[in-house]
């Protein structure tokens, strides 16, 4: 069924880029152009709605982006918009671009404005889970997750050689302000001796009774994957403190950083990019605002804004059991 209310749709990206953001707008712009709706891509998230900052976008100018990283609509975290006045601005520029609906690329600060505004205005607008960090309820993934833990897998992979070289224990930072998916999938995927998570509490003697295990076998380097968010403190505070207890170690820190945010989207993030970027241009056309598409258990699934940004997505025990097991 189509909503003959909608002509015009307004996509942005907001928040932190994320790989695969460029392959959801494709999406957006190609299905959009196949139920003949026009496409305005916003620049720079809520600050371009605010200022009325956007472009056409016809099938042609998605073409020969599905493998970039970054964004070409470009992102920022907007103050204006968490302001009653912002959110007036950005509804009148909306309007003078006679745009029906919104779709809107990002992760948790992303959907709140979102979810504001819906309400607010009572304008349709529909999310799109787009942050490495997939810490959103309603998804089993999130765009740029997947290709940001290859990325973090791959510089650990380095660092293993030169620890097992030199006999160093490393302490290396992968991102997620709030959450340890990154470091966990890392973790267990690169054989690290333990992982440091948010969501799991660990002592530094915790880490220090592992790197005696592993020296008590002969294996005389480790890896310890540190959470950004992690509540004993940066990977280096940690190094640290560690240190501090057990000097006998040659400790070193790796901060891996923003290269987790760039490059080419993983086959798996150009599939979820390109199933939801189609699948929020379908949800708005049946009717559907204020929620998120995500995908669970390989169905598209529409979860209330709300829910995905309030509720928790929790790391699974078992996860953090087999990595325990798995590393010893
Ligand atoms: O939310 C994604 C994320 O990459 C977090 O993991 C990280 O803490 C944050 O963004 C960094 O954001 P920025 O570089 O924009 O300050």
């Amino acid at each position: 069924m189509k909503n003959d209310a909608i002509k015009r749709i307004a996509v942005f990206t907001s928040g932190g880029d994320a790989p695969g953001m460029n392959a959801a707008i494709r999406a957006v712009v190609r299905t959009a152009s196949y139920y003949d709706l026009h496409v305005y891509g916003f620049h720079r998230g809520y600050e371009g709605l605010i200022d009325g900052d956007c472009t056409r976008l016809e099938r042609k100018d998605v073409a020969n982006i599905i493998h970039r990283g970054g964004t070409i609509l470009k992102t920022a975290r907007s103050k204006r918009f968490m302001t009653p006045e912002g959110r007036k601005m950005a509804y009148d520029s909306l309007r003078a671009f006679d745009v029906d609906a919104c779709i809107a690329i990002g992760g948790n600060g992303t959907f709140t404005g979102a979810n504001i505004f819906a309400q607010e205005y009572e304008f349709p607008i529909i999310g799109i889970p787009g942050t490495i960090d997939n810490d959103l309820f309603g998804t089993d993934f999130t765009l740029g997750f997947d290709t940001a833990v290859n990325t973090a897998i791959e510089a650990v992979d380095k660092i293993r050689d030169t620890a097992d070289s030199h006999d160093r224990v490393f302490f290396v930072e992968v991102m997620g302000r709030h959450s340890g998916y990154i470091a966990l999938h890392t973790g267990i995927a690169s054989g690290a001796e333990s992982v440091v998570i948010p969501e799991v509490e660990t002592s530094i003697e915790d880490l220090v009774n592992v790197l005696n295990r592993s020296a008590k076998r002969k294996k005389l380097f480790s890896l310890i994957i540190v959470a950004e968010g992690s509540k004993l403190g940066s990977a280096a505070e940690i190094a640290q403190k560690v240190n501090g207890i057990a000097p006998q170690y040659d400790i070193r820190v790796a901060v891996i950083g923003h290269l987790q945010r760039g490059g080419a989207p993983s086959h798996f993030d150009r599939m979820l990019s390109s199933r939801l970027g189609n699948a929020a241009v379908q949800g708005l056309l049946e009717g559907k605002s204020d929620v998120m598409a995500g995908i669970i258990n390989d169905d598209v699934v529409y979860t209330n804004l709300h829910d995905a940004i309030y509720k928790e997505k929790p790391i699974k025990d078992q996860m953090v059991k087999m990595a325990g097991i798995l590393a010893m």
